[in-house]
């Protein structure tokens, strides 16, 4: 890892699996304080014990179950965290994929949904920590993008998904601007294909919902072994989390595999 992250809080959303709890392991012996945000209780329990079992001491460990698309347990639960104390560090890693199908047929409430999940969520999480960054003159927020805003027509039938990481991406840019020279950097991270739950969900689905195109990709990227591992992605992302960086969309792919 480039930095000293030692003593920091880091509060990573969507910890319980996949990318989330990669970066949370990837930062338990960075000395960090670690505040795991996800829905299911249980797989939050799981990556505690990892963390556990990697020697991060019980008291450096905090989960929060919550539901990010309801806006009154987000708010129970930053007010929970930042009771505790000021988040140093914040990644916003959680997300949804859906509505995935025709646009034609996509409901109101369920663009509604992607939208709380993976930009009203992530936007007003950096709300709520950013007064103490900004008293601290010290923070970091990533926002975690896909490579689907670089080549929106790569995901047929995913547009909420490509709509809402494109608002979370220009959100981002936006944020650094504002806090430039305050010593709190916004970045967003494209993580790659990564082999989780969330890409296994893809290639279960019917292709007649989803469209045989998207189907036969996301299946036969898991076949060629295309996908990477979350540790390895995680790598990546941490790789520039303490660095000084403001603004930039940070991509797996520009990291050398050692970094
Ligand atoms: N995997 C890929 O190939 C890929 C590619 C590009 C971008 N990404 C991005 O990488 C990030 C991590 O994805 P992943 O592949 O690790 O997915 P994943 O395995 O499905 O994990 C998603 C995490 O987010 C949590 N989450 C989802 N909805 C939530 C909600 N409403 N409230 C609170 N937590 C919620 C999930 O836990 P609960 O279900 O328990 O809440 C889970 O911990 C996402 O932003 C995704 O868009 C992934």
């Amino acid at each position: 890892m480039a930095a000293d992250l030692d003593g920091k809080t880091v509060l990573i959303t969507g910890a319980g699996r996949g990318l989330g709890r990669a970066v949370a392991r990837g930062l338990g012996s960075a000395g960090t304080r670690l505040i795991l945000l996800a829905r299911t209780a249980g797989q939050l329990e799981e990556a505690r014990a990892l963390l556990l079992d990697q020697a991060v001491p019980a008291q450096r460990i905090q989960v929060v179950p919550a539901d990010l698309a309801d806006e009154e347990q987000r708010d129970r639960a930053v007010a929970a965290v930042l009771a505790a104390s000021r988040v140093d560090i914040l990644v916003n890693n959680a997300a949804t994929v859906e509505p995935l199908g025709p646009t034609a047929g996509i409901k109101a409430a369920d663009l509604r949904l992607a939208f709380e999940v993976n930009v009203i969520a992530p936007a007003t999480l950096s709300a709520a920590v950013l007064p103490g960054m900004l008293e601290a003159g010290w923070g970091r927020i990533v926002n975690v993008s896909s490579g689907i805003v670089a080549s929106p027509a790569g995901m047929v039938r995913g547009n909420a998904y490509a709509t809402t990481k494109a608002a979370l991406e220009a959100h981002t840019v936006n944020l650094a601007a504002e806090l430039r020279d305050t010593g709190v950097t916004v970045n967003a991270y494209r993580p790659g294909g990564v082999d989780t739950a969330m890409q296994a969900w893809i290639r279960s689905q019917d292709p007649g919902r989803i469209g045989t195109g998207l189907h036969e990709r996301f299946n036969r990227s898991f076949a060629e072994g295309t996908l990477i591992t979350p540790e390895r992605s995680a790598t990546a992302l941490l790789a520039r989390l303490g660095g000084d960086d403001t603004g930039a969309i940070w991509d797996v792919s520009t990291v050398p595999a050692s970094a």
